[in-house]
């Protein structure tokens, strides 16, 4: 009876620290291993994903775009390629800038790009407003550093200039340095 009792009472006592200790063990080994195969298995997936993300943007790239004894102190327009990545994608952009140097003798470059909704900018072609670049689509116009004078909430976008040897290099478009 009493061996009975005895062996009732261990069936109900909890687990001995000893025996705990190890499914505690079984458990963390088999879950550190999983996770640990998980991961290798996973991350070369995420990496995979974001590479373009990680990827340097190729900040300071410029292209060759025009001969500085071509510049005048004319708005010209010139068009030229820019190899651009889109994730995985590798195409060719056409770009636009219309070149002038100040009179300063200063080169810079605007985009063409409207800064109401987006459209086309050209120089002198709208007869209204003579030596402006103006937009067809909503009327936006703007002076020769590409001023915002109508329409338009800010002024024309710029492209970084570089003068090397003879010929200027275009960069990324940044905001108007020229004008408030
Ligand atoms: S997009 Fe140029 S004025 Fe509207």
């Amino acid at each position: 009876m009493s061996s009975e009792h005895d062996q009732h009472e261990a069936s109900n006592k909890p687990p001995s620290r000893k025996e705990m200790s190890r499914r505690q063990f079984l458990t963390y080994t088999l879950g550190g291993a999983t996770a640990y195969m998980a991961a290798g298995a996973i991350l070369p997936m995420v990496r995979f994903a974001v590479d373009p993300i990680l990827q340097h943007k190729g900040e300071g790239t410029s292209v060759k775009v025009a001969e500085i004894s071509k510049i005048t102190n004319e708005p010209q327009e010139f068009t030229f390629e820019l190899q651009q990545q889109d994730g995985w994608y590798l195409s060719n952009a056409s770009l636009v800038a219309w070149i002038r140097k100040d009179e300063q003798g200063k080169i810079y470059a605007l985009s063409p790009i409207c800064k109401h909704l987006g459209c086309t900018v050209g120089w002198n072609s709208d007869k209204n407003y003579p030596d402006e670049y103006h937009c067809p689509c909503h009327g936006a116009h703007y002076d020769k550093e590409g001023k915002n004078l109508a329409v338009a909430p800010k002024p024309l976008d710029e492209y970084v200039v570089k003068e090397d040897q003879g010929w200027v290099y275009l960069g990324e478009i940044v905001p108007n340095t020229r004008v408030k």
